[in-house]
Formats: C-alpha cells, sequence, structure tokens
C-alpha cells in the first residue's frame, strides 16, 4: 500500500475513510475526540492539494431503528467543522441522489461527511459483511482513496476493504502510517528491557496478544480487574472482585509457563464499587472488592519500569470510572512521564483514561485503534492495512 505523499491528489475528489467512532455520552456529547483530531494531518494535506474532500466513518454498532436516531455522524461533522474551522457538510445518508447531487456541485476544499457507514447494516449487514455493490458504489464517488481509519483496519468491511478494491489510486493516511511506524517497532525489534503493562476487565479478546508480547517482553506488569483472574489461578483470595472466569484456565497456563508476570502485591479495596470510603489490604475478604493497584504495588511496579527502555501499556490499573480508583494508572503516568523511553499506550479505554488525566503528550505515542493495536501486536495481518 502507497503512502499518502505518493499519490497526485492536486484537484482531486478524495474519498477518506477516518474512524470517528468516537465515545458519546446520554447528552450526546462526544466525550473524547482523539480521533477527530489525530485525523486533521491527512485532512488538512488534502485541502492544501486543493481536494474534495467525501469522508466516511462508522459509529457504534447499527442493529435497530433506533440506532439510526442515537447514532447519527451529525455530532461528528459538527466537531471536525469546528477543529478545522471550516464548514463540514453533512450528508444523512449513505448513497442515493442526495449524495451524488452534492459532490457533484463540490467545489475544490469542500468536504463533505456521509451518514454513518453501518446505517448499511439494517439491510443484510452490507458494510459489515463488505457487500461488493456497497464497496463498488462507494469508490465510484472519487478518484483518490485513502484509509486512514486505522481502529478500523482489523475489519474487512465495504467502507475500507470494500472501497480499496474497486479503486486504482490508493493510500494509506498520515494517521494510520504513525500507528504502524510506532506499534510495529515494540513487537519487531523493542529495545530491551521491554516491559508491557496490562490491565482492564478481560483477558479473553486480548489472549493472541498476551501470548505474543509475552514472547518479546522481559517482564508483564498486571494490573486492573485482569490480575484477580491471574491471581485466583494462582489460588489467592480475589474476594468479590470482578474476574474473567472463561480465561483463568489460560492464567494458569500463563503463570506455569513463564515467570515474566508480575502481579499485585496489594490492593485499594472496598465493599461496594461506588463507595469511595476505601481500605488498603494485602490479601482481600471474601466480601472486598479490588478498586486498583495499592501503593506496595505502584511501588514494585515502578521499579520494573525504571530499568525498561521500551514500555507498552494496554488498560487502565484500576476502576478508572470512579476517580477514587484512578490513582494506580495516574501515579504510573506520572513516573513513565518523567523517563526518557520509548512509551506507546494502546487504544480503546486505556487511551481515553490517560487523555482525560492529560498525559497524552507524554508518551511516545497513545494509539487511537483499540481492537486493531491489539491485532497487530499480535502479528496479525490487518486487511485494512494490506490493502
Ligand atoms: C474501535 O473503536 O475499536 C473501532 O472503531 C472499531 O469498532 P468496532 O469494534 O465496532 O468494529
Amino acid at each position: 500500500m502507497k503512502k499518502i505523499e505518493e499519490l497526485d491528489l492536486e484537484g482531486k475528489k478524495v474519498i477518506i475513510r477516518v474512524d470517528y467512532n468516537v465515545p458519546i455520552n446520554e447528552k450526546g456529547e462526544i466525550v473524547d475526540d482523539n480521533r477527530i483530531v489525530e485525523s486533521l494531518k491527512t485532512i488538512n494535506y488534502c485541502l492544501n492539494k486543493n481536494c474534495k474532500l467525501i469522508l466516511l466513518s462508522h459509529l457504534g454498532k447499527v442493529k435497530t431503528e433506533e440506532d439510526l436516531k442515537t447514532k447519527s455522524l451529525k455530532v461528528v461533522s459538527e466537531r471536525l467543522s469546528k477543529l478545522l474551522g471550516k464548514e463540514v457538510m453533512f450528508i444523512p445518508k449513505t448513497r442515493g441522489i442526495e449524495v451524488e447531487e452534492a459532490i457533484s456541485n463540490m467545489n475544490e476544499k469542500d468536504i463533505i461527511m456521509l451518514e454513518n457507514t453501518r446505517f448499511e447494516d439494517l439491510d443484510g449487514k452490507k458494510e459489515s459483511k463488505n457487500d461488493p455493490e456497497l464497496g463498488k458504489y462507494w469508490a465510484s464517488l472519487g478518484d483518490v482513496f485513502i484509509n486512514d481509519a486505522f481502529g478500523t483496519c482489523h475489519r474487512a468491511h465495504a467502507s475500507n476493504v470494500g472501497i480499496a478494491s474497486n479503486i486504482k489510486e490508493k493510500a494509506l493516511g498520515f494517521l494510520v502510517q504513525k500507528e504502524v511506524d510506532n506499534l510495529l517497532p515494540i513487537i519487531n525489534n523493542p529495545e530491551k528491557p521491554f516491559v508491557v503493562i496490562l490491565g482492564g476487565a478481560k483477558i479473553s479478546d486480548k489472549i493472541g496478544t498476551i501470548k505474543n508480547l509475552a514472547l518479546k517482553a522481559d517482564y508483564i506488569l498486571v494490573g486492573g480487574a485482569m490480575a484477580y483472574t491471574f491471581l485466583k489461578a494462582k489460588g489467592i483470595s480475589v474476594g468479590k472482585s470482578l474476574i474473567d472466569e472463561e480465561s483463568i484456565e489460560f492464567a494458569k497456563q500463563m503463570l506455569s509457563s513463564t515467570d515474566k508476570i508480575i502481579l499485585p502485591i496489594d490492593h485499594i479495596t472496598n465493599k461496594d464499587t461506588e463507595n469511595n470510603n476505601f481500605t488498603v489490604k494485602d490479601m482481600l475478604d471474601s466480601d472486598d472488592i479490588g478498586l486498583d493497584i495499592g501503593p506496595k504495588t505502584i511501588d514494585l511496579f515502578e521499579s520494573y519500569i525504571a530499568k525498561c527502555k521500551t514500555l507498552f501499556w494496554n488498560g487502565p490499573m484500576g476502576y478508572y470510572e470512579n476517580e477514587v480508583y484512578q490513582k494506580g494508572t495516574k501515579e504510573l503516568c506520572d513516573y513513565i512521564s518523567k523517563l526518557n523511553i520509548t512509551s506507546v499506550v494502546g487504544g480503546g479505554d486505556t487511551a481515553s483514561c490517560i487523555i482525560n488525566m492529560g498525559y497524552k503528550d507524554k508518551f511516545t505515542h497513545v494509539s487511537t485503534g483499540g481492537g486493531a493495536s491489539l491485532e497487530l501486536l499480535e502479528g496479525k495481518d490487518l486487511p485494512g492495512i494490506n490493502l
């Protein structure tokens, strides 16, 4: 796949697949616009080449008629317009005469955003199953295709793979290129010692990534609810902490095959998640819920981080939705931000958490891709990159 700089873009109609699948709260407000901010480089580059831009993205999963009301990209087009200081024309359709007329009336440097590509999923999952007619139709709307939706690169959908297979001139955008440039060296050639921090709740959807990282890393520091699955696998009391029951066997296998896994030695704990009067304990009682790593664990984890040259982090260290239980994550952020190392954060919750705490610029790279970054680190070829 070409790089964007290799294309002749001057004055062309450019279809850009962006990933504007951003978190939106109950009031319909965007909670984290990092993915939109990170897409600006490619958009501005194309505007400087006098292109007409046609933006496509999905937003959430679309399964019911109700989703058509709550998953519109209109609010995203407004945020993009604000960030660019320029009009972004939103077309509330994914295809048809309204789309085609709007495109034929475009002037150079105009930007159009179509409605959520997954609105096409209501009728036979056309977007998600890469319906051949849909990809061909979207490809027919422009002269050139740029894939800048890293977060969606692990999916083979009509709006990435489908368009790419129906258009000759295509390339990866700056956002995707930056992700690949920062993430691939992590597994291919990490400067040693290489430390991985893992957290969050689920293990089952990260098994391939954990296995691959265990081959490359010197130490894997496990916090968050994930740690309780490992502690339970070791036969240590986890009280009522959240665990991933179906992954206990995997955790046992990992612990018996490697001594790289470092687990918490104390916990911030409470009897219920919304109560803020926590206690610190080395061992959990049967009715305790572990909600964050404790101070001794923070010191222990920092002693490993202090020695590393490369660090990869995926998953918060505690129940970060409640500020009281963000301390472990925040203290590690603070510690890492003072070190002169390569530090890469996987996307999803960890990225949102670190950005909201104000540490984005303190890391070498904060990925915009959740599942996509994990699959890349698992060693998989992503269909959206190998177009
Ligand atoms: C993501 O947020 O991980 C991407 O936008 C992909 O979304 P999906 O998991 O709904 O396909």
